[in-house]
């Protein structure tokens, strides 16, 4: 079976899946905030090189002020236990998004889970958190304005691997197959630019559902699809 180089996915579905049992939307996103640990120790057995997940958009914002809440004091507490995922898979793993709106100690715990892992090439593992693609693409744009403005860039010579390397994932090589979990079949401004290619695997399976098998079903189908474009070989 052939690997997917680059897999994203979009993790969908904890609050639907708490709500099926009966329980609060926060509980879908503790067992969501485990499964991810699993997955992602499982990629890396599995040998995948990089992984990037969606866990929070620049949109979750306008979610109840109680359920953002909750999410950030996940997200505190996956930082930290992600240091130790690191070390253990030799992994480096990077946030993408905008940090800006974060806490300041959620701001700390990145740099220091960026710097702790920096080191690390075995498997590539990126969070994004306050992402949207959109958002990305801005940034990346007014960077761009910039460094036209200072003469570093010339503006007619634009190309895409240059306008690649002002986006978060610079230095990542775009998503062969992009996963979405729990039956919504759209991107919810996800990696707008980075998956003009990629294959597209949607599931009805909720993500805290989502295990090890599932990952093997969607690589699976990944195999069954012929590719011309993108990181086709
Ligand atoms: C995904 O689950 C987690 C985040 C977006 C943070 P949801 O919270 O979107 O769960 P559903 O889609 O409402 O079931
Ligand atoms: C997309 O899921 C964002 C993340 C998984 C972080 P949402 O559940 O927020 O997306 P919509 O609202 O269904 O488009
Ligand atoms: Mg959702």
């Amino acid at each position: 079976m052939e690997l997917p180089e680059h897999i994203a996915i979009i993790l969908d579905g904890n609050g639907r899946w708490a709500k099926a049992k009966g329980m609060p939307r926060s509980y879908g996103h503790v067992v969501g905030c485990d499964n991810l640990e699993k997955i992602c120790n499982f990629a890396c057995e599995l040998g995948i090189k990089y992984l990037t997940v969606y866990a929070f958009s620049t949109e979750n914002w306008k979610r109840a002020e109680e359920e953002v809440k909750t999410l950030m004091n996940l997200f505190r507490r996956y930082l930290k236990r992600c240091i130790k995922s690191a070390h253990k898979n030799h992994m480096r793993v990077r946030i993408i998004g905008d940090p800006s709106r974060l806490d300041p100690d959620i701001r700390d715990s990145i740099r220091l889970l960026e710097k702790e892992s920096e080191n690390y090439d075995k498997m590539f593992f990126q969070i994004a958190l306050n992402y949207g693609g959109r958002d990305e693409i801005l940034r990346g744009v007014q960077k761009i304005c910039e460094d036209v403005g200072s003469g570093k860039l010339s503006a007619d010579k634009l190309s895409e691997a240059q306008f690649s390397s002002y986006l978060d994932t610079a230095d990542i090589p775009d998503p062969d197959l992009l996963i979405r979990t729990s039956g919504e079949q759209r991107i919810s401004n996800f990696l707008l630019w980075q998956l003009a290619y990629s294959e597209m695997y949607f599931t009805n399976v909720p993500w805290p559902d989502f295990n090890n098998d599932e990952l093997l079903k969607a690589i699976e189908y990944y195999n069954s699809r012929d590719r011309r474009y993108g990181n086709a070989k």
